[in-house]
C-alpha cells in the first residue's frame, strides 16, 4: 500500500526514531509499503519517519540505468538499526528527497561509508561503498536523527530555498 509522505516543514520529520525490537509481521508490511511508495514517489530512497513511522528504518534502491531505471523489489536494500563503524573522505552530490519534493542541491558528505544493520529478520549485515550508495545511505540515516539535507545548506542558499519553498507551497494550495 502506498503511503502519505510527510513533506517539509512537518514537526515530524525532527523527531529522532527509535530502535527497532521486534521484526515482525508489521515490519515487514511497512518495509514493502515503503517500496511501494517510494517507487510510486520515483526515489531511490525513504526512511520510515516520511511515513511518519519514527522507526529506525529505511531502504534504498538504486535504478539499473540499463534497465531504463527499473528497480526490482528484490533489489531493495533493507537497513534497521544502521550504525556507523567507518566514514572517510569527502564528496559532493547532487541531492533531492522525497520529503523536499522538486528541490536538489549540492551536499558534501563522506566519500566512504561502512555500516552495520540488521535486515527484515533482525540477522546482522555489514556493507560499505564509496560510490552513490554511501551517499544514499548517510542522506537516509540522516532522517533518522530527525535531520534533513536542506539543512546542510549555506545560510544564503537555505534562506533562497525558504523563500522559494514558501511560495510554492502556497501556489499548491490555492490550486
Ligand atoms: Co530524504
Amino acid at each position: 500500500m502506498v503511503r502519505e509522505i510527510v513533506i517539509y516543514p512537518d514537526k515530524i520529520l525532527k523527531q529522532k526514531s527509535q530502535p527497532v525490537t521486534e521484526f515482525n509481521e508489521e515490519l515487514h508490511t511497512l518495509l514493502d509499503d515503503m517500496y511501494e511508495t517510494m517507487v510510486a514517489k520515483n526515489g531511490v530512497g525513504l526512511a520510515a519517519i516520511q511515513v511518519a513511522v519514527p522507526q529506525r528504518v529505511l531502504i534504498i534502491n538504486i535504478p539499473i540505468e540499463e534497465q531504463d531505471g527499473a528497480q526490482p523489489k528484490e533489489n531493495t536494500l533493507e537497513i534497521i538499526n544502521p550504525i556507523f563503524l567507518d566514514k572517510s573522505g569527502k564528496r559532493k552530490f547532487q541531492e533531492g528527497c522525497l520529503s523536499v519534493p522538486g528541490f536538489f542541491e549540492d551536499v558534501e558528505r563522506a566519500n566512504y561509508v561502512k555500516l552495520q544493520y540488521q535486515d527484515r529478520y533482525g540477522k546482522e549485515h555489514i556493507i560499505e561503498d564509496d560510490d552513490f550508495l554511501a551517499i544514499a545511505i548517510q542522506h537516509e540515516c540522516e532522517h533518522l536523527e530527525g535531520h534533513l539535507f536542506i539543512e546542510k545548506l549555506s545560510i544564503l542558499k537555505r534562506k533562497k530555498f525558504e523563500k522559494e519553498w514558501k511560495k510554492k507551497r502556497l501556489k499548491s494550495i490555492k490550486k
